[in-house]
């Protein structure tokens, strides 16, 4: 039996490719500049397998290129690079990678939480600076973060493990979310309800965990800014296209809240030069990036590649339609 043939766009981590490598031909594309569209499409074209990154579109134009395909899969928990519908006319089966990095993300999300709270980047700069003239009684005050009012905005998995860890910290917690969670999952984690606009106007930390999707694009614009207290400080650890970012400029630059901590934006890697305020904390989305998460990330793809092409069901499926046809 010839063995599938796969394209990884990265090199990926060992534990990965020993999964890949004992079941499948590995084109892995090891150079350090990433792999451009043009060489994606054509290497793709023989291919049955991709293990993608969330920077790759899997859209009707790759599919299209790749008539072998019969699994997509991203190595990311968020899937708005991929066409699922694109995918499921066509056959291909697309996965995921959810729940290994919820943890990890939440970490991420405090870190940044306490970063902007307590104005770490700027006396990270200081410090480096050779300019520190010692302490001083006034010198870069923030604000302080126990005691006060967290609002998670999607209480899915990450939302409910950011708000476990604001326990420690003697914080409300609140959430909106589509769903209501059960009565149970509010006891365990003290967490209230609250309509959306409750929630910004509550909030002293309101920290985005909602997937990008259509009804979740620029959900945080200028009259949301509005709602919120000066005083608030905005984390998203989501999808950039989640807040207008333009309108979050508008928001900081007029005071509307204090300040934003960000890990994605709207059109990455561009970074909007608004942003980039003594007020803000930014990272180059790296929520999920620790070595632990992002081997396990990258297992679980690998994963889901081969059961696909030794006839068994991935376990992360996204469009469970193209199995059921099977
Ligand atoms: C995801 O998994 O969707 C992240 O954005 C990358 O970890």
């Amino acid at each position: 039996m010839p063995r599938p043939k796969i394209l990884s766009t990265r090199p990926l981590f060992e534990a990965a490719r020993r999964i890949l490598d004992a079941t499948c031909d590995v084109d892995y594309w090891t150079s350090p500049e990433r792999i451009n569209r043009a060489e994606l499409l054509r290497r793709v074209q023989d291919k049955e397998g991709l293990v993608c990154l969330l920077t790759e579109k899997v859209n009707d134009e790759l599919l299209a290129a790749a008539p072998k395909l019969c699994i997509a899969a991203n190595i990311a928990v968020g899937f708005d690079n991929i066409d699922v519908p694109a995918c499921t006319r066509r056959g291909v089966a697309a996965t995921n990678t959810p729940g290994v990095l919820d943890e990890t993300t939440a970490d991420f999300a405090w870190t940044l939480l306490m970063a902007v709270a307590r104005r770490i980047g700027e006396g990270e700069q200081l410090a480096r600076s050779g300019n520190w003239k010692g302490w001083d009684l006034d010198q870069l005050c923030g604000t302080d973060v126990w005691g006060k009012t967290l609002g998670i905005l999607g209480f899915g998995r990450i939302g409910r493990a950011v708000a476990r860890r604001a326990a420690g910290f003697r914080m409300k917690v609140l959430y909106h979310d589509a769903m209501h969670a059960t009565e149970a999952a509010e006891r365990e984690l003290h967490a209230e309800y609250r309509d959306f606009n409750a929630l910004l106007v509550e909030s002293d930390f309101l920290s985005v965990h909602v997937p990008l999707l259509a009804e979740t694009r620029g959900l945080l614009s200028g009259p949301q800014f509005a709602r919120m207290k000066p005083t608030a400080f905005l984390i998203n650890t989501s999808r950039g296209p989640v807040i207008d970012e333009a309108a979050l400029v508008h928001a900081l630059e007029t005071g509307k809240i204090a300040g934003a901590a960000l890990d994605v934006y709207e059109n990455e890697p561009f970074i909007l030069p608004g942003l980039k305020r003594p007020n803000t904390v930014l990272a180059p989305h790296l929520a999920s990036a620790s070595l632990e998460t992002r081997t396990k990330m990258a297992c679980m793809a690998a994963e889901n590649v081969v059961a696909m092409l030794t006839g068994k069901r991935p376990p992360n499926l996204l469009n469970p339609e193209i199995w059921k046809e099977r």
